[in-house]
């Protein structure tokens, strides 16, 4: 079935880089990056570049990525961005559900699941992120804190529509900290979520829906965690922001 989930490395920056850096660092993306028509690859850069990205990826096969959304299509939300106006750029994706997103701006399971189906509701595609902290990890809880996250954002949708999304499963351990699960950490919560998935829906959807990690992916843990079973692919953090290593995890998924 690996055939069928192409393998994807999606970039996140952030809130990170200037315009002018933004650009510099998708010039260098877009000259080193191999011969994309065996993988994905992904870019969500700050709200604010999203035009610059789409520009220079015209013609390109790199597809386009927002990090959040609202969850209205408009209205009285100062300072917010909805989900039609990341579809009148031609953006393709959103990430939604991302740790930092939950831990700091307090987004609970309710808003991501009304955030999924705004995402879906104008033709986008969602990167829905899930993952366990710490704690939840070391009391060996996490399988259930996961299925919770799935069950109360994703579960709700048709079998036709969760084969298209993307999940991004990133242990909130790992994000930013240089401790990467084990190639067999990520696989087993992958191959658990998967199962998840083949329980509330079917086996063939299961293995259509493609499962990303995230969480300190670096050059050289890439290849090991890409090569596992159910780990279709990554969600990179830090290691997007250079295009040397950023191409060397693309290289290691296509
Ligand atoms: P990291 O971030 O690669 O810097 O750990 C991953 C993410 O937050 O998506």
């Amino acid at each position: 079935m690996d055939n069928i989930r192409t393998k994807t490395v999606a970039a996140n920056w952030k809130m990170n880089t200037s315009l002018e850096e933004a650009e510099k660092l998708m010039d260098q993306i877009l000259t080193g990056l191999p011969d994309l028509s065996k993988c994905n690859v992904i870019i969500a850069p700050p709200f604010t570049h999203l035009p610059m990205l789409k520009m220079k990826t015209k013609g390109t096969p790199v597809h386009t990525c927002a990090q959040n959304c609202h969850q209205e299509i408009s209205g009285a939300f100062t300072g917010e961005v909805s989900v039609e106006m990341l579809k009148s750029l031609g953006i393709e994706y959103v990430i939604v559900g991302h740790s930092e997103r939950r831990q700091l701006f307090h987004e609970t399971n309710e808003v991501i699941k009304l955030k999924v189906n705004a995402v879906l509701g104008s033709g986008l595609i969602p990167i829905f992120c899930c993952g366990e902290p710490l704690d939840i990890r070391q009391s060996e809880t996490h399988n259930i804190y996961v299925r919770t996250q799935l069950e109360e954002s994703l579960f709700h949708l048709d079998a036709e529509v969760i084969e298209k999304i993307y999940i991004a499963y990133e242990p909130i351990w790992a994000i930013g900290t240089g401790v990467t699960a084990s190639p067999e950490q990520a696989q087993e919560m992958h191959n658990y979520i998967r199962d998840q998935i083949a329980v509330r829906y079917d086996k063939v959807v299961s293995e259509l829906t493609r499962i990303l990690y995230g969480g300190s992916i670096k050059a050289d843990n890439a290849r090991l965690l890409f090569s596992q079973e159910d780990v279709d692919g990554g969600l990179v953090g830090g290691a997007s922001l250079n295009a040397a290593s950023f191409i060397d995890i693309v290289n290691s998924a296509c």
